[in-house]
């Protein structure tokens, strides 16, 4: 059985040309001109690119007391019918879980996976069964990419000097630390006094989370990897404070990501100050949404290349959910969508405004990170022997974004009455065309986990600091240099 996709513009990374792209089981196995196949899907006045990968989501996560409310069917659905092929998901334990019991709890949720998935292990405490089990995580299940929360006091967040020893034992293993960059220390406390003085509604959430925490977090984290000898990918990057830490990092050779969200590059903070309640919790993510000037300055950075991936963080909760919070907006629980949006999102805000090249709008939302995870080509490139995860891009077909014509399970959506204009007309996944010119059509448990092999000869030339300090013990006349 083949498919081939005629009459499109293929827009890679670095090139677009003009050419017919056909698959045969799953995988493109020809790109050029006059092919034929089995089933012919047009293309004509179409992009045709590599399909979207978002790095960053919580499907079913267990969170302030509930859980997210898409599951790995309704996020792959919604990830499919925004143009997305792949996702990566939060193997999150416990307090005292094994890392490989986690996994396992992961395995089940996502046996209803529509499109292709994979895993990246949260570090949510430290003992040495989580050192142990680090290796097997890596070389037997697949897993390059480690998650620390340094924030959520209390919960998630993990201490420098647990963060130090993963870090170390992740350079070891050839994976890569990612983080939560905000000081939990500070922010709880702010969180404390904002309610003691009478601050319970949602927009005391962005006054107790201010850019300044997540500005020390990134360099904290930054110099702990150098120290540690790990890549580092900082996640949710909000705020110019976290990206002029990456930028410097970069320009001096760390090996340093930072991803900002959708959400965060088109929604401000005048969204807190709603004075519909329900509208401003719906809101209530960490980092918050910021003002313009940090919106101008992600935009730069990736135009700029010092911030190389646009994710969404999808953690999706009910306005029932969020009424938790009532009263007090430490209980709100944190979190908002944007699978389904991500790419029409980008495209009408990065593209369609001369922001973002076609080719830059590829590299942010699907090359750039199949590298970064090691999954590069199989996915996120439109090559001969690269996995079929296709998307036909139809820059002229527009839409209202509305929660009622949306996959996602809940009852709004933070990009309400937002006009896009650039949408998919095919999604395929492995070769399957899972939406059609706005019909889903995507297949039930289609979704395979993606194993992702270690990198470790990029980590031996990593910290800087090695190079300069490497420990060597100081000879003095008549006192030995070491032991008694
Ligand atoms: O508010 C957010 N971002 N919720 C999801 C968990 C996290 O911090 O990534
Ligand atoms: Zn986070
Ligand atoms: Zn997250």
């Amino acid at each position: 059985m083949s498919t081939v996709i005629k009459n499109g513009t293929i827009v890679t990374a670095d090139l677009s040309w003009k050419a017919d792209v056909l698959v045969e089981n799953g995988i493109i196995t020809e790109i050029g001109e006059g092919l034929t196949g089995d089933d012919t899907l047009d293309a004509t006045g179409c992009y045709v690119m590599p399909g979207g990968i978002d790095p960053h989501t919580h499907l079913e996560m267990p969170f302030m007391g509930t859980y997210s409310s898409d599951d790995f069917e309704s996020g792959t659905r919604a990830a499919l019918a925004g143009g997305t092929t792949m996702v990566i998901d939060f193997a999150l334990p416990s307090p005292g879980q094994g890392l490989l019991d986690a996994i396992q709890m992961w395995d089940n949720k996502s046996t209803r996976a529509y499109c292709d998935f994979s895993f990246h292990m949260a570090v949510t405490w430290w003992s040495e069964q989580v050192f142990n089990e680090m290796e097997t995580v890596v070389k037997d299940r697949g897993i390059n990419t480690f998650k620390h929360f340094m924030a959520y006091k209390g919960a998630l967040m993990v201490q420098d000097d647990e963060m130090f020893a993963s870090f170390r034992r992740l350079g070891e293993l050839g994976a890569i630390a990612l983080v939560h960059a905000e000081n939990g220390d500070v922010v709880a406390d702010l969180q404390q006094k904002l309610l003691a003085e009478g601050n319970t509604g949602p927009e005391a959430h962005a006054y107790s989370r201010p850019p300044q925490v997540e500005g020390e977090a990134a360099n904290r984290a930054i110099m702990i990897a150098d120290m540690a000898g790990v890549p580092l990918y900082i996640v949710h990057v909000s705020c110019e404070e976290a990206h002029e830490a990456i930028r410097r990092a970069r320009q001096q050779g760390k090996r340093v990501w930072g991803e900002p969200l959708i959400q965060h590059l088109t929604l401000d903070e005048s969204e807190y100050f709603n004075r519909d309640w329900d509208h401003a919790a719906r809101r209530v993510m960490s980092p918050p949404f910021r003002n313009k000037q940090h919106q101008d300055g992600l935009w730069a950075g990736l135009q700029a290349g010092s911030l190389s991936v646009v994710a969404t963080d999808h953690c999706a909760f009910t306005t029932e959910q969020k009424r938790f919070g009532i009263g007090d907006f430490t209980k709100i629980p944190n979190g908002t969508g944007g699978l389904e949006d991500r790419l029409p999102m980008l495209w009408t805000h990065g593209v369609a405004t001369g922001r973002l090249t076609p080719e830059e709008f590829v590299a942010v939302t699907s090359t750039n990170i199949a590298k970064i995870l090691n999954c590069y080509p199989r996915k996120g490139a439109i090559r001969v022997g690269s996995d079929a995860d296709i998307l036909v891009w139809d820059p002229e077909q527009e839409k209202t974004i509305s929660a009622a014509t949306q996959q996602s399970a809940i009852d709004y959506n933070v990009f309400e009455g937002q006009k896009v204009k650039g949408l998919p007309r095919f999604t395929l996944t492995r070769g399957h065309v899972a939406v059609q010119e706005g019909q889903f059509r995507g297949q039930e448990g289609h979704g395979e986990f993606v194993k992702r092999a270690p990198v470790t000869p990029v980590n031996k030339a990593l910290s800087t600091w090695k190079a300069l300090t490497a420990p060597r013990p100081v000879e003095r006349s008549g006192i030995p240099a070491t032991g008694v």
